[in-house]
C-alpha cells in the first residue's frame, strides 16, 4: 500500500502495474480456456483499475445490477473517486469491453489496516458483479481471482467476503472456505443511505 499513491496515477484509482505482476498459477481456480488479468482471452477485453472516465462507461449502471446505487452525479462520483485515491487501500477493479467502451465486470478489494498480528493488513472482497449478458463466461471467476491475488500482492494476510448462500460453492472453487465456528456474517442496519 502507500507507495502507489505517491507515483502519478493519472485517472487510475491505483497503479495498473500491480495487475501485471499477478501469478494466476497461485490460484486454485480452474480456467478453461486459460485466462488471466493480463491476458483475458479476447483482444477487446481489458482488466484494469477503475478510472474516472468509467463514469461514462456504464460503471454505476453495472453496479445497479448488484444493488441500489441511487442518483450519483458525475461530481459526486469524482469526489468519491478522489477520496478513495488519496486514502489508498481501495482497489476497485473492472473489466472493459473496449469495442463498446462499456464496463462489463467489477470487483473491489478494500484493505483494512490493523494493529493486531504485527500491524497486519486484511483484505475484503466487495461488490462483485458481471453484466448479465456476459455471465457464464468465466468473467466472475476472472475478476474475483484478480482481486484475491491482488490482496496477496499488496501484503494482506487474508481475504474475507460475505455472500449469498447460493454463491458459497462458486467462492469455494476459488479458494475461499467456510471456517467451522467462524462463518457468521451479521449486520446492524441503520437508515437507508440517502
Ligand atoms: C456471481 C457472478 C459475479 C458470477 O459471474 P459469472 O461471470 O457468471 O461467473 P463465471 O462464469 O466465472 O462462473 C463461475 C462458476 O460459478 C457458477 N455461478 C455463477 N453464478 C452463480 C449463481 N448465481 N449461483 C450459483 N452458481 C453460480 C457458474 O455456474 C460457474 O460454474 P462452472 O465454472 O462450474 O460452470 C454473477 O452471476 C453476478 O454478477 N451476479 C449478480 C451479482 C452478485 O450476486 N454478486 C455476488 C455478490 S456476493
Amino acid at each position: 500500500m502507500g507507495m502507489e499513491k505517491n507515483i502519478s496515477l493519472g485517472d487510475y484509482l491505483y497503479s495498473p502495474e500491480l495487475l501485471k505482476r499477478l501469478d494466476f498459477g497461485k490460484s486454485p481456480a480452474k480456467f478453461n480456456p486459460k485466462i488471466t488479468a493480463a491476458n483475458p482471452g479476447e483482444n477487446w477485453m481489458i482488466v484494469r483499475p477503475l478510472r474516472r472516465s468509467d463514469f461514462d462507461k456504464g460503471f454505476l449502471q453495472l453496479l445497479a445490477q448488484l444493488t441500489t446505487v441511487g442518483n450519483v452525479s458525475k461530481s459526486e462520483f469524482n469526489e468519491r473517486f478522489t477520496q478513495m485515491q488519496q486514502s489508498g487501500g481501495y482497489y476497485v477493479t473492472v473489466i472493459e469491453d473496449t469495442r463498446y467502451s462499456r464496463i462489463i465486470g467489477a470487483a473491489t478489494l478494500t484493505v483494512e489496516q490493523k494493529f493486531i498480528h504485527n500491524c497486519s493488513l486484511r483484505g475484503r472482497l466487495e461488490d462483485v458483479v458481471v453484466n448479465d449478458t456476459y455471465r457464464g463466461k468465466q468473467l466472475g471467476k476472472l475478476i474475483v481471482v484478480t482481486v484475491s491475488l491482488l490482496a496477496q500482492e499488496v501484503g494482506c494476510y487474508k481475504m474475507s467476503l460475505d455472500c449469498k448462500d447460493k454463491l458459497v460453492k462458486f467462492y469455494e472453487t476459488l479458494g475461499y472456505t467456510l471456517e467451522a465456528g467462524n462463518s457468521n456474517a451479521m449486520n446492524m442496519r441503520f437508515e437507508e443511505p440517502s
